[in-house]
């Protein structure tokens, strides 16, 4: 779709011919609630395969960010591409049918359903891009590791076992964006290791992932590029280790843990 258009002789206009190159896209995004600025003119895209860190001290955007692009809040100002398609004025179900599906930064789960109960609704998702890989609720048990528990009901389950099963629930959904808030959090070393390893899966299959992380070392690990928010402005984007060294980086997270954890 996206080298179709790229291809064909009929003119392609810069900012279109960027969205139809990448899997997500926004230009311009902006996002206030009353006076406070929480998003302001907020440009990026990922590549299809690529997984994007994105970083910022508490309170910088981040959640807004994955927000508004998910649909979930709409933005004041800016667009939203998916592909070569302009969602900006879509709901997040209707975005979902486009392939694009975030996580939640608290999502402690409370329903009355067993994992692999969950797993069985959501490959009932109906979504409009039939591309990305199709797996069963069993192949992706066995893919995250979470066979033992699929008969558990998930308010039972360790809460760090509970983000993993609502991940293996909206892989289920054949995504083409995965946007992750903070899915570390709460989650022991060995399973941040093995959530990695998922992470990385499906970005070899060609879904592009919005990492939005505290955990610096794992962000590091696992993303060639990063970009900084800071009171909701885009302050860096390139790659991890120079985004450490940077100054205006440095002072934006001063005081908070970052220094700490990178040196630590
Ligand atoms: N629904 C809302 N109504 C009013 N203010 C909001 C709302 N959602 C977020 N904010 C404010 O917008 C700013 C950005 O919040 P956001 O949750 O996006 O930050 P964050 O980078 O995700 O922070 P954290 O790292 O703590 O999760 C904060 O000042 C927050 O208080
Ligand atoms: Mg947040």
């Amino acid at each position: 779709m996206a080298i179709d258009i790229l291809m064909s002789n009929e003119k392609v206009s810069p900012a279109r011919a960027v969205a139809a190159a990448s899997a997500i896209s926004c230009a311009k995004l902006s996002k206030s609630f009353g006076g406070l600025h929480a998003l302001r003119d907020v440009t990026f895209q990922i590549a299809p395969g690529e997984i994007l860190g994105i970083l910022g001290p508490n309170g910088a955007g981040k959640t807004t960010f994955i927000n508004v692009l998910s649909g979930m809040l709409h933005a004041d100002s800016g667009t939203v591409h998916i592909y070569d398609d302009d969602v900006s004025a879509m709901s997040m179900a209707h975005r979902a049918r486009y392939g694009l599906f975030r996580t939640f930064q608290n999502s402690r789960s409370s329903e009355e359903l067993t994992g692999y109960e969950l797993l069985r609704l959501a490959s009932l998702t109906p979504n409009k891009t039939k591309s990305s890989k199709t797996y069963t609720p069993d192949e992706l048990l066995e893919i995250f590791g979470l066979k033992r528990f699929a008969g558990i009901i998930l308010s039972d389950l360790p809460y760090g076992i509970q983000k993993m099963m609502n991940l293996a629930a909206v892989a289920l959904c054949r995504p083409k964006v995965l946007l992750l808030d903070e899915p570390f959090q709460g989650v022991a070393e060995a399973e941040i290791e093995r959530l990695s390893k998922v992470i990385r899966h499906f970005a070899s299959e060609g879904v592009a992932v919005g990492l939005v992380e505290h955990n610096v070392r794992s962000v590091m690990r696992l993303c060639n590029r990063v970009i900084v928010l800071d009171a909701g402005a885009m302050i860096f984007e390139g790659r991890g280790e120079d985004a450490v060294r940077d100054p205006v980086v440095q002072t934006a997270y001063l005081g908070q843990r970052f220094a700490g954890e990178l040196n630590g």
